[in-house]
């Protein structure tokens, strides 16, 4: 299985797709990000072509298809801390991941990235938190999900401290979502 992974930041969900490539059996073909993400530097480390394409002044479905345009020989995409939207032509449903430190449809959306999530989790008094790997529709952290991983909110959390926590469990789901979709005929592109 060949994969694309997109990024906009640091890059650390991408790092730990490179290092379970073997694992699971899947290969990174390029990554490409939307703007000089530091993340980059571990595409550089482990010599995979990566490219930045900026939206600038462009619709989404513009900026989709070049992106897309790119990604000719992948069977998935994977969206690892990558923040435009992007248009889902009909040829890319079902084949493009994101995942997203909450347990979505709770405290997903727009603006809903980075410690803006775990703030509103603990305002809002939950208990529990987690992550979700999930299938990209046309909205925002939506679509049918593959794997999600709970964690427990406690007294004390700061929303960096819920941060950690969840993280730990994104190393695990993204791999597992792909080993899933190896292993699961029936979410076939
Ligand atoms: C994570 O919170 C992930 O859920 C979200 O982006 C953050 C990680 O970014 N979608 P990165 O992998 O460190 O760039």
């Amino acid at each position: 299985m060949k994969i694309a992974v997109f990024i906009s930041g640091t890059g650390r969900n991408l790092k730990n797709l490179i290092e379970h490539q073997d694992k699971v059996g899947f290969e990174i073909r390029l990554v490409v990000a939307d703007r000089e993400a530091p993340g980059l530097q571990y595409a550089t480390n482990a010599k995979l072509p990566f490219y930045i394409v900026r939206p600038e002044q462009r619709s989404p479905a513009a900026y989709s298809q070049e992106m897309f345009d790119l990604c000719r020989n992948v069977d998935y995409i994977c969206l690892a801390g990558f923040l435009p939207y992007l248009y889902v032509y009909r040829e890319w449903k079902n084949r493009i991941l994101n995942i997203h430190p909450s347990l979505l449809p709770a405290f997903g959306g727009k603006k809903m990235y980075g410690m803006r999530v775990h703030n509103a989790v603990i305002e809002h008094g939950c208990q529990w938190s987690g992550c979700t790997v999930h299938l990209v529709d046309h909205l925002f952290d939506h679509g049918p999900i593959l794997v999600q991983k709970i964690v427990p909110v406690q007294k004390n959390d700061t929303p960096e401290i819920l941060a950690q926590r969840v993280f730990e469990q994104e190393l695990i789901a993204y791999p597992e979502a792909l080993s899933l979709l190896q292993r699961q005929k029936n979410i076939k592109p």
